[in-house]
């Protein structure tokens, strides 16, 4: 099961996702978009870092980086489908278009949706890369090592 995303950073959110996934599939591999349209705050070296440091523990879960196209990365890994979560009813139509226009681009291509919990359904990593930014306390929506990881930021004046 391939688990796409810019994970720009990974946040409890997906987390329950990456540990729900775990329970119901066999293999779970990570990969974590360039996302060049994005421009994300961490590179991309340090988003499979982090994804990596919290997925540390869960033997039937891999991490991997990627560019280009969603489906070439699909029939690169040979996964039987990928994997997106819906928080919100708002989540719904942009995962529809994604879906199919990657079934358009690649016929096998199949997408599996769950929710994360409740919790969790207002987390963005927008939002929480805001929260960092303006000074407020992000640990409740990300684990310890992206709360270290904004620290850094911080001092680095990147942020
Ligand atoms: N909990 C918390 N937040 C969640 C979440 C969950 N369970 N699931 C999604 N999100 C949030 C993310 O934090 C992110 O928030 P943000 O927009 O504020 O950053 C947002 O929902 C969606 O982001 P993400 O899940 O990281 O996906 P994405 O939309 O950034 O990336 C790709 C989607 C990587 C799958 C897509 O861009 C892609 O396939 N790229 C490769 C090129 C390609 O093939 N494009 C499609 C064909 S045209």
């Amino acid at each position: 099961m391939l688990y796409p995303g810019t994970f720009d950073p990974i946040t409890n959110g997906h987390l329950d996702l990456v540990k729900r996934a775990s329970k119901l599939f066999d293999e779970v591999v990570i990969a974590v978009a360039h996302g060049h349209h994005k421009k994300p705050l961490f590179s991309l070296a340090e988003r499979v870092a982090l994804v990596e440091a919290c997925v540390r523990g869960m033997p039937n879960v891999t991490v991997i980086g990627f560019s280009g196209l969603l489906v070439d990365l699909f029939t690169a890994q040979r996964a039987s489908a990928v994997l997106r979560g819906l928080r919100a009813v708002s989540d719904f139509e942009y995962e529809f278009q994604l879906a199919n226009i990657n079934r358009e681009l690649h016929p096998d291509f199949e997408a599996i949706f769950l929710p994360p919990a409740q919790q969790y359904s207002f987390i963005s990593s927008t939002l929480v890369r805001e929260i960092a930014k303006l000074g407020g306390d992000s640990s409740k929506f990300v684990p310890p090592e992206v709360e270290a990881a904004f620290a850094q930021k911080k001092r680095d004046g990147v942020i």
